[in-house]
């Protein structure tokens, strides 16, 4: 239904459309999020970014990498969870170059796209399983927040990447203490397939230099320790970049889907690399720390000085406590990454 609404001033007519952009973009990570895992495949996704970031503007780029592609890039950590499923994974990879200067470093956004979590062999109990269709809310808001930068017209280059896949237990799968080898040839030790988020960003993460990027940002629904530690209160961030963090944190205070930082010490890394079989072990030695050690284990892929990683499995979904979203996933934090992007354009202008 069509609201007629009485404004005052440019002013208001401006905060107006940014809210109503802000809210449109959070409902398409929402619906993107909620839609049910046997229609929400990875090829329906990236078809669906594909459809909204063409039409929002023509200064962009679409790549659907399909598996061959994959296989050619060497991800054997992203291949080692997609090849459990006989649902074809995808790796997305989007541009919006609204740069004056088309080859100015990007902005890269990486989001973890599991269409669905089982666990694999390590498999989930069945109880709430059916939340884990939502297990790609990092790659629908990071590429949801591209769209609006396309919308804006942002004056910046933005690249988008996704390994898309399902986590499903079969005979093709990971086995634990099966070892695989990611893009820039350090092995990994698979010691419980349902951490399969850090195996298909791994890769994710090692391509991503090839963009010579300005700074590294990854949204993904990681662990369920974060979930324990935050809940729906605030995104984790994990960075050693303080201006970076800061610009998350601005952000995050003007839209109020707040975000909060975590630590990033060395200490957590030495509980991933003291691995038998490989040169870093998917899984933290010790039960406790998980989102700290699962943050170290991505450092371990990160050569470029700056990155912030974003563990948003706390807010995946609303139970009750968030008062302006109806029960089911959010599409959170879309409305502070496209705040942050705003930020970010008003400086590099
Ligand atoms: N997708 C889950 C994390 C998650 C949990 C997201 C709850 C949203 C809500 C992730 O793949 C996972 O299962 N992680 C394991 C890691 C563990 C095996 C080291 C977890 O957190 O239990
Ligand atoms: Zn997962
Ligand atoms: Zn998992």
């Amino acid at each position: 239904m069509a609201m007629s609404v009485k404004l005052y001033g440019s002013g208001a007519q401006e905060a107006w459309q940014k809210g109503v952009l802000f809210a449109c973009r959070q409902n398409l990570a929402r619906h993107l999020m909620e839609t049910q895992a046997n229609e929400m495949m990875p090829t329906r996704f990236a078809e669906i970014i594909e459809k909204n970031l063409k039409s929002a503007n023509s200064k962009t780029e679409v790549h659907i990498r399909p598996r061959s592609w994959i296989e050619e890039q060497a991800m054997g950590s992203f291949l080692s969870v997609a090849k459990g499923s006989d649902e074809p994974p995808v790796f997305l990879e989007i541009h919006y170059k609204g740069s004056p200067s088309a080859n100015k470093p990007p902005l890269v956004f990486v989001g973890k796209g599991i269409t669905f979590d089982s666990g694999g062999i390590s498999i989930k109990a069945s109880a709430n399983m059916d939340l884990m269709r939502a297990d790609m809310g990092g790659a629908a808001t990071i590429c949801s927040g591209i769209v609006s930068a396309a919308k804006l017209n942002l004056p910046i280059n933005i690249t988008g990447l996704a390994p898309l896949c399902e986590n499903m237990p079969s005979s093709k799968v990971n086995k634990l203490g099966d070892v695989v080898r990611a893009r820039n040839g350090k092995t990994i030790q698979v010691d419980n397939t349902d951490a399969e988020g850090s195996l298909i960003l791994a890769d994710a993460l090692c391509y991503v230099h090839t963009f010579n990027p300005k700074i590294i940002l990854n949204a993904t629904t990681l662990t369920g320790a974060l979930d324990i530690a935050l809940g729906s209160g605030a995104t984790g961030v994990f960075t050693n970049l303080s201006w970076l963090w800061n610009k998350l944190f601005e952000a995050s205070i003007e839209t109020g889907d707040r975000v909060w930082r975590m630590p990033l010490f060395k200490h957590y890394t030495r509980q991933i690399v003291d691995c038998q079989l490989a040169d870093v072990n998917n899984v933290g030695k010790y039960r406790c720390v998980g989102a700290c050690t699962a943050a170290a284990f991505l450092r371990e892929f990160v050569t470029h000085p700056k990155w912030a990683h974003l563990d948003t499995a706390g807010m995946m979904t609303s139970k009750d406590e968030v008062p302006y979203l109806q029960k089911g996933m959010t599409g959170r934090p879309t409305r502070t990454l496209i705040d942050f992007l705003l930020r970010f354009s008003q400086d590099s202008a």
